[in-house]
């Protein structure tokens, strides 16, 4: 399989790095066939070549079985790179072209981190529930959307939520499937006491139910009220539908109960095509965490468990995700911490020695 990296902004690079050796783990170790293509991202392509995204790249983009992302978000790019330039090189624009509409967040509490967790041990106990947030449409994609110039020559800036039923259907069939691969329930998340969007949303994932999965186990709840339960009974959850700006911000929400967001892994899938294949982005769901770039600090295991989704989705190999996903329990369960994981008292290693003990756990 071809593998574009793409390590990005910030500590983009230093995450992916580490991600890149346990792949290549699996290639010299396991027999996975794989073709690894790094090219730049972000900022450094604007004053390499003065546009953020190459064409060549671009080219490498849709040729990918996989692709591996690091970061994007850079305090430079702020005025400086026009904002035509700025969408032609953004994360968004992958999102889109490549119809990455289905993008699982799993979130799971490893044992080994219940002094790191700012919850009550009996809150995290078991914690496994898996976002699945549509990823092409809502407000992030909405239009109309800018900003205008009103008569008094203030300004209003407008974005739109809007969500084809075609668009919900498809994301709450990803989830249903999912569930039935799971504990077999759905908790769809949406604000069908506000908004037209949300009706709607309640309406056809509710009806896609009753029709097609009435086996799932399955509950509607209002998007504040799931922000509250995230943080009571997060045990409550399996599997959680919804669109792509709650998902966006109950995602985070749920880190804060493994207690960082450096643990956290994402795919984003689109449909299959005619022979089964998706097209898969995969990257942690932290960002470019520009305040501790280049230090060699930054936590590599929310990159290093987005190549286990990428063995368990792309390759095809779920036997090798579940021994990469063991091998990070392993590590932790031997102490191995990052600054943000630790707890009081606590010795704390950087980010290659992070990698260097995950690989030592995958050999063990
Ligand atoms: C995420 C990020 C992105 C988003 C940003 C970087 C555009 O926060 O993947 O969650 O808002 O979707
Ligand atoms: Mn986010």
């Amino acid at each position: 399989m071809k593998v574009v990296v793409l390590p990005g902004d910030g500590v983009g690079p230093e995450v992916t790095e580490q991600a890149v050796r346990v792949l290549r783990w699996f290639a010299q170790h396991r027999g996975l066939d794989l073709t690894l293509v790094e090219r730049d991202f972000g900022i450094v392509n604007w004053h390499k070549h003065g546009t953020l995204m190459p064409d060549e790249t671009w080219a490498q983009i849709e040729g990918a079985d996989a692709i591996l992302f690091g970061a994007t978000g850079s305090i430079d790019q702020q005025g400086v790179v026009p904002p035509e330039e700025r969408r032609k090189g953004s994360l968004l624009r992958m999102r889109k072209a490549l119809d990455l509409f289905a993008n699982l967040r799993p979130v799971r509490m490893p044992p080994a981190l219940t002094e790191a967790s700012p919850y009550k041990p009996r809150i995290t106990a078991g914690v496994d529930l898996c976002f699945v947030r549509e990823l092409t449409a809502g407000m992030y994609f909405g239009t109309p959307r800018g900003v205008e110039t009103l008569p008094d020559g203030s300004r209003r800036g407008i974005n739109t939520h809007s969500y084809t039923e075609a668009e919900i259907a498809r994301a709450a069939r990803f989830a249903f499937q999912l569930a039935r691969t799971r504990r077999n329930h759905v908790t769809s998340v949406d604000k069908a006491n506000v908004m037209e969007a949300g009706a709607l949303w309640r309406e056809v994932v509710g009806r896609i139910h009753r029709e097609e999965f009435p086996d799932v186990g399955f509950e509607n709840m209002l998007a504040d009220n799931c922000a509250i339960q995230l943080a009571r009974a997060p045990t409550r959850f399996d599997v959680l539908v919804t669109d792509n700006l709650f998902g966006d911000l109950l995602s985070d929400a749920a880190g804060a109960i493994i207690g960082s967001l450096g643990m956290l892994p994402s795919a984003s899938l689109s449909a299959p095509d005619a022979a089964g294949r998706r097209r898969a982005l995969y990257e942690p769901i932290h960002g470019s965490a520009p305040d501790i770039a280049g230090q060699g600090i930054a936590n590599p295991l929310g990159a290093i468990l987005s190549v286990a989704l990428l063995l368990r989705w792309s390759a095809g190999r779920p036997a090798d995700a579940d021994h990469l996903e063991a091998a990070v329990a392993a590590a932790l369960a031997r102490g191995a911490r990052t600054g943000d994981i630790a707890a009081p008292g606590e010795a704390v290693i950087g980010t290659s020695a992070m990698g260097d003990a995950v690989l030592a756990a995958l050999a063990a």
